[in-house]
């Protein structure tokens, strides 16, 4: 029993520390009728985002922004954002869960 309640102590004190969810980034607004708050795609032809790697996301953010990915959206997307802005967005959509329930997309 005293076991039982340290484990359960032991986890209310890390548990908000491990999983706490990011926070919602400002500029979600500027990327959300693509792919989704949620990170899962709103249209054709833009990729889910949900659960990717962090480090996949910020690179390509910035690949997007200075040209090197040369893709106008999302050069148009990420060109007024600082690296912070961008790590937040990074950091929010890696977090996002693929395999949680999902509102209907408008196109499969
Ligand atoms: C107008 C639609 C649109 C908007 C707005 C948009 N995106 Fe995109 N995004 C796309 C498309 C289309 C692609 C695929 C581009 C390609 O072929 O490289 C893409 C690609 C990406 C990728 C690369 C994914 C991969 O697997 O390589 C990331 C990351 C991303 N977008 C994040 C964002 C973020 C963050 C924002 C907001 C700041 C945003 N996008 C806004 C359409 C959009």
């Amino acid at each position: 029993m005293r076991i039982l309640t340290t484990a359960a102590l032991a986890l209310a004190f890390t548990a908000p520390a491990l999983a706490a969810p990011p926070a919602k980034p400002a500029r979600l607004g500027l990327c959300a009728a693509c792919h989704g708050e949620d990170g899962m795609a709103r249209i054709p032809g833009a990729p889910n985002l949900a659960g990717q790697k962090l480090d996949y996301l910020r690179e390509a953010l910035r690949q997007y922004r200075d040209g090197r990915r040369d893709i106008p959206v999302m050069r148009a997307a990420t060109g007024p954002l600082s690296d912070a802005e961008l790590d937040q967005l990074a950091q929010w959509f890696s977090a996002q869960n693929p395999a949680a329930p999902h509102p209907p997309r408008a196109v499969q």
